[in-house]
């Protein structure tokens, strides 16, 4: 009987059966799409041993121009567009195994590839019309277009009268510094605002005329955001 949505092979693992129907015939990568990926990997590996330098890009926090520039020219940016968009068109599987060379050699550019791959452009290759695709996909492949979220989070101005000051003092404060909500929603959340008040508590009762003595320099990462640098000033008691 043929897989359903609403069927799991783990869920069945749990109740004590290895639901064979759902796994077998294993499926295949067509031999063509095989020797593909073979000579892709090749040419990524050969890319990154001569143009990447993983340490600069994390000291510097910044994937240099000309990197970007090759990783399109490789087609790293539409692995799973089909060729009438102007991408390479490899299944999941395969995708994977390019992104999984990639990032066992630098995770920024794994992050900046998956990003625009997988949350950024998926849903449009699964569920877009052929318009939007039409419209979208080809300049998505090249690279040209990068996809982002940059959602307003917590300086949404149809939540806080204020949205560009940081006020710690709101109330309500309706932020989403722990994520929205929803399945995923920070379970340390609680743990977290215990550790920051004792944080607070200490510095603040010990520094109490710290004020800013400079200019803040942000972090730029793919991961963390927060200042690099914050000079501050305060008196000896
Ligand atoms: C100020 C500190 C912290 C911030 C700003 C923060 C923020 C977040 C955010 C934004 C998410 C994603 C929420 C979403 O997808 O909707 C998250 C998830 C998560 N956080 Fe935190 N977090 C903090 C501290 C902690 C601590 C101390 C722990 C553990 C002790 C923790 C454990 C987790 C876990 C396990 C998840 C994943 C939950 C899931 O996907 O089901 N976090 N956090």
């Amino acid at each position: 009987m043929p897989a359903t949505l609403e069927q799991s092979f783990m869920k069945a693992v749990f109740h004590g059966v290895i639901a064979e129907d759902m796994i077998f015939p294993f499926p295949e990568t067509p031999k063509e799409e095989r020797e593909n990926v073979v000579l892709m990997l090749d040419s990524v590996r050969r890319f990154f041993a001569a143009h990447v330098d993983s340490a600069k890009i994390d000291r510097e926090h910044e994937i240099p121009p000309s990197v970007l520039a090759g990783l399109k020219e490789l087609g790293l940016f539409g692995l799973q567009i089909g060729s009438e968009h102007g991408g390479i068109g490899l299944s999941t599987h395969s995708y994977l195994r390019v992104m999984q060379e990639g990032a066992s050699r630098d995770s920024s550019i794994a992050v900046t590839l998956g990003a625009h791959q997988s949350i950024g452009l998926k849903a449009l290759l699964l569920f877009g019309t052929s318009e939007l695709k039409q419209r979208y996909l080809p300049a998505l492949a090249t690279g040209e277009k990068v996809v982002v979220f940059y959602a307003s989070a917590n300086r949404d101005e149809t939540v806080f009268s204020d949205p560009d000051t940081f006020d710690i003092g709101r109330s309500p404060n309706e932020h989403v510094a722990f994520g929205g909500g929803g399945v995923h929603f920070c379970l340390g959340a609680n743990l977290a605002r215990v550790e920051i008040r004792a944080l607070f508590t200490e510095v603040l009762s010990r520094l109490h005329d710290m004020e800013l003595a400079g200019p803040v320099e942000r972090l730029r990462s793919n991961f963390i955001n927060g200042p690099r640098h914050m000079p501050v000033r305060f008196r000896a008691h």
